[in-house]
């Protein structure tokens, strides 16, 4: 039988923030990969990462707290790339004052490492370059080097510095 804790140990799963972002609703087994596209792990913010929570539509969905930051433009579009379902909050004064969407990119330049090994983003140093396609709730990602067509769970490395 499930039991609840006793009242006094009963708490928030996680905490609400006073200003920052919070990207929600992202597919189960994204938000490591949008930590690392944004290189949230070496900023000095406080950043909640809450995996494989219960969610009404989704059954199951990752979250993201990043206090203290709002996302830019550039960043947002490509956190769609990876999680076109999540959704952004910006929280300012702990409260949502913006809801939205992102926008899946058409391009999406330098964060994603090819995976062709045979590349030549991965022997030059050239800015890699990807064609995004969104079909049927499918990412697919066209490099515009090595024209390897792959999809968005085949990108396994990012850079961004
Ligand atoms: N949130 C937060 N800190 C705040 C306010 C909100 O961390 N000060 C988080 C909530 O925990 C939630 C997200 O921001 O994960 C969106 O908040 P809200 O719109 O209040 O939640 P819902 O109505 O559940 O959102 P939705 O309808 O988008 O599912
Ligand atoms: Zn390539």
């Amino acid at each position: 039988m499930k039991q609840k804790p006793p009242k006094e140990l009963r708490a928030f799963k996680v905490f609400a923030i006073k200003e920052g972002t919070v990207i929600d609703h992202i597919n189960v087994g994204h938000a490591i990969k949008i930590i690392r596209l944004l290189n949230l792990a070496d900023e000095k913010k406080v950043v909640t990462v809450g995996l494989n929570f219960q969610s009404k539509n989704l059954g199951m969905k990752d979250l993201i707290k990043v206090e203290k930051r709002e996302l830019t433009p550039e960043e947002i579009s490509q956190v769609a790339v990876l999680a076109p379902e999540a959704t952004i909050n910006i929280i300012r004064n702990y409260k949502v004052t913006k809801k939205f969407k992102a926008q899946i990119p058409e391009l999406i330049e330098y964060v994603i490492v090819c995976p062709n090994p045979n590349c030549i983003t991965n022997h030059e140093n050239i800015r890699t370059k990807f064609h995004v396609r969104y079909e049927k709730k499918n990412i697919n990602l066209k490099c515009n080097y090595c024209e390897r067509l792959f999809v968005r769970e085949e990108i396994k490395e990012y850079k961004n510095n």
